[in-house]
Formats: C-alpha cells, structure tokens, sequence
C-alpha cells in the first residue's frame, strides 16, 4: 500500500510568526504537505512518526551571516571552518539555512569570478542549505555592471564595510554601489564603524603600550558605531534604497535605526548573541583568554547595553538575530588568534588578533533557552524575516502546506532537559572554544530536519544527516519594503 506521508509529526506546538497551533504536521518528500487538528494522520499513513510530546516546533533557523572558508581579511588569521564544519555545526544548532559571503578580493574587478569560486568550495558539502552574499571589496565599473547577471544568478544581496583595511569603501563608492544595487533589486549589508576613529584610538592606545585584548574594546568604541550608522542611513536615503546594517551593538546606534525606521525609510537592522551575552569585561580575562571574544563592533559595557539590544530585537528595531560566525582556533599561532602572542609581546596585540566569535550553532539554543523574546518574535528574528528579506519567503521561514520547505526544528517539552552549562565539547564546529562557555541553558533542538530528512536527533545517534545533503538556494529579491518611490533615482530631482 502506497503511503500517504513520509514523515508525521504529532504532538506538536507549532509557532510561526504570526501563529502558535497545537496541529500535528505531515511532510511527503521534501515539503510540508499539511497541517491537520490532533489526530489527522495516523501511523499507518506515514513512513514514520515523530511523537514531539508537547515540545514546540519551529521553522528550521536561517543564519544570514555566516564567514566560512575565507580567505584572510579580518587580521591575521584563516577561517577555522569550511563550509562541510560550519554546516555541520549548524544544523545540530536547529539551523537548516545559512547565507555566507562570497568574497571579492580587492584585485579583482570582476564579482563573477568570485561568486564561481565559492560555489565550488561549497558545492557537495553542505549540510544546510545554503546561499551568499557578495561581498563587494572593488566596486569596478565591471562588478557594479555584473549586478543584473548576480540577480540572475540567485543572489540578491550584498555586503560592504566602511572599515578594515582589506575592505574598506569611502562614501563616494558607497553611493556606486546602492545606486547600483537599486536599479537591480539588491538589498546592501552594511558594516558601520567608522575606520579612522578606530584608527586613532588604535594609535592612542599604542602609544600607552595598551595592547591586551581587552583594548580592542577601548579602540572600537561605541561613537565609531553611531557615526558610521547615521552615514549609512544618510547615504540610503540620499539614494532612496533599503539596507540592512549588520551586527550592531550599541543601543545609540540602533536609536539612529529607530528613528530611519519610524520616517518610513527601509532601513533594516541585525543583532547577534554576542551583544545580548557578552560584554566588555569578557575580553578581560586573564592572560590572552579575552581575545576568545574580540569581534568587531566588540561586545559593549554593560548589561544596559544588552538590555537595550533585547529591547531592539523586542520592538522590530532589529530585522533579524544572526550569529555572525567567523570563527579562528585560539590556541594557533600560526592561523588563530594567538597569531598576535610573541616573545616582545606575551600578552599579544590586540590589533592583529582575528576579528570574530564562533557562534552558528550556540544562536538558537541561547536565544530560546533565554525565554527572553515571546515565541513568534523568536521565530521572527531568527527565521522569518531572514527568508523575507532575503528573497526566500515562503519556500523558506515558515511552515505552509504546499508551499514551504519540510526545514523544522522540533524542541524539548518545557523543562524537560532541566539546566545544563553549555561547553565547547557538545559543538560541532572546527574551533577549539565557544565565548559562551558555561552559559546555563535549558533548550537545545531535539530535531533538525531539512527538507524532509531528519539530520539531528539529539537522542538517538546525533548528527545522523550527510555532507552534501543541503543545496544552494536560488534567491529573488526582498519581500519587505523597498525603495519609497518606485521611479528610477534621476539626479534632475535634485
Ligand atoms: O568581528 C567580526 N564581526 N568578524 C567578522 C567580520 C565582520 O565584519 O562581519
Ligand atoms: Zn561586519
Ligand atoms: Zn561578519
């Protein structure tokens, strides 16, 4: 007898963002085929059933900022993940999607070349499905005119930096670029610190001989941030087009978000765990362990810091939670952070330390075990909106028969796991610490399955999916609000 599903799920909450139904869920290939009232469907209709005992279930995460396998851009330092170890270590984190960047190298005028690139380091070995943002080092007249064939392509967003100085853009290549990115469609991510404010604080710093990791705090100050963010937005407007400021940390630059927010403008924004868990005084342990939790924008000052961050992420400042993964084995002094410890400087220099924090798979347990966001906010942030503004709604995001991808997570029932500290030895990923070391949790995904295939079953054998299993997804441009006015920019209406 030929079976109606290939996979049921009973027993379950399931929480959309806009939805919380005690519905059980039938799967047939690789989609949601439907969702019926308790009882629905029966065991002997299905190839197997998963009895979710209450827990709920939520749409697979999506990772919008992931760096894997690239190349040395942030200091010193290689990628300690490849695109096989950080899918891997995604998915055990309940994330079934995640979009890395494609990254063109300041030689390079061309971002096609780029983008084949990194579809052959990632092509086979993926565990998630998978997708990139460009990442625009050299605007060229070449790469900007390639902006209709990326479109073509599948990727319809790309990031740029006002710092660093491998990636650096000045404004006037900004503008190229949103100009650019309007009359095609595509969404900018933009990283906001102001370059030559760290710069100075660096030189200060320096001349005090205050090199430890902890001063890498003090050289990334929350000004740089604000500044750079206000120009951003400034330089948006100007055009008229949306952008997505990526992994910001301090709350007087998200009340500049805010602010672009209540005008109407489509300014979008991303946090990340590392500014809702972490703060300053965590790049100040002792000997060089604070270099474990150097990233850039850095952790900010306190717990109002993180306090106002949640209260982004609470009141739709903040589009979505991404992990901004970029992660570097600690103990390597030839490709990690310990690049920067010599016999002149024992305590290392916090200049050359590789800027980033692993963190792909520690996102949604964190955030879920943190009770902090109401739960359709938290599928919100964490996957909802990713898919919409990344052009991968409903297929992606969501749970909607005959229309979404089979990509869910089933979670513990309510206390079930009870609490337990987070350590390094329960990740997946290529990197020999995590900066939430001993964080209490109380959630983890029971399940993780991508498009019907169950690939983490956190009872049974673990990791039971294969490299190779997740594909590259074919993006179309953002769901969400785009320019406000729907003509082409003319520099006569200025
Ligand atoms: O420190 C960070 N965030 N490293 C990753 C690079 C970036 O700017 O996202
Ligand atoms: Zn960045
Ligand atoms: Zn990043």
């Amino acid at each position: 007898m030929a079976l109606d599903y290939d996979l049921v799920i009973v027993n379950g909450i399931v929480v959309t963002d806009d939805a919380i139904s005690e519905v059980d869920i039938a799967i047939k290939g690789e989609q949601i085929a439907s969702l019926g009232p308790r009882g629905s469907f029966s065991n002997d209709i299905a190839g197997r059933t998963i009895d979710a005992e209450g827990g709920y279930i939520t749409p697979g995460g999506i990772d919008a900022h992931v760096h894997l396998e690239e190349p040395q851009l942030f200091g010193k330092g290689s990628s300690a993940d490849t695109f096989e170890t950080g899918t891997r270590s995604a998915i055990c984190g309940g994330t079934t999607t995640i979009i890395a960047f494609a990254p063109q190298q300041r030689t390079e005028d061309s971002l096609l070349s780029t983008l084949e690139a990194t579809h052959k380091k990632a092509e086979g070995k993926c565990y998630t499905d998978y997708s990139f943002h460009l990442l625009v080092s050299n605007p060229s007249d070449r790469a900007l005119a390639e902006f209709s064939i990326l479109r073509e392509k599948g990727i319809s967003s790309l990031k740029i930096y006002m710092t660093y100085a491998a990636l650096q853009l000045n404004d006037g290549q900004i503008l190229d670029i949103l100009l650019a990115a309007r009359e095609h469609g595509i969404t900018t991510l933009i990283h906001a610190e102001n370059n030559d404010l760290i710069l100075w604080m660096t030189a200060q710093l320096e001349k005090r001989k205050m090199l430890a990791p902890r001063y890498h705090a003090t050289s990334h100050p929350a000004m740089a941030e604000i500044e750079a963010t206000y120009r951003a937005i400034c330089l948006s407007e100007f055009i008229d087009v949306p952008i997505l400021l990526v992994h910001i940390s301090s709350p007087a630059a998200a009340a500049h978000i805010r602010s672009a927010q209540s005008r109407g403008l489509p300014v979008y924004a991303e946090t990340c765990p590392q500014y809702l868990f972490l703060t300053k005084a965590d790049l100040d342990k002792p000997g060089f362990e604070g270099a474990k939790c150097v990233c850039s924008p850095p952790p900010r000052e306190n717990e109002q810091d993180q306090e106002g961050i949640w209260q982004g992420l609470e009141d739709g400042t903040f589009t979505v939670l991404s992990s901004d993964h970029c992660p570097f084995i600690y103990d390597d002094s030839e490709t990690g952070k310990k690049t920067c410890v010599t016999a002149e400087y024992p305590e290392g220099q916090f200049k050359y330390i590789p800027n980033g924090c692993p963190g792909v798979e520690t996102r949604l347990p964190l955030a879920m075990s943190a009770e902090r966001l109401e739960i359709k906010r938290f599928v919100e942030v964490t996957t909802t909106n990713a898919a919409k503004l990344y052009g991968l709604y409903p297929r992606k995001g969501t749970l909607s028969a005959g229309q979404s991808d089979a990509d869910l997570v089933i979670w513990y029932p309510s206390g079930k796991l009870g609490t337990f500290a987070l350590t390094n030895g329960m990740l997946h990923h290529n990197v020999d610490y995590t900066p939430y070391e001993g964080k209490t949790l109380t959630q983890w995904p029971r399940y993780t399955i991508l498009r019907g295939s169950v690939m983490w079953d956190r009872d049974g054998e673990g990791l039971v999916g294969k490299a190779g299993q997740g594909s590259f997804l074919h993006r179309d441009k953002s769901s969400l609000k785009g320019p406000l006015s729907s003509e082409p920019w003319d520099i006569r209406g200025f």
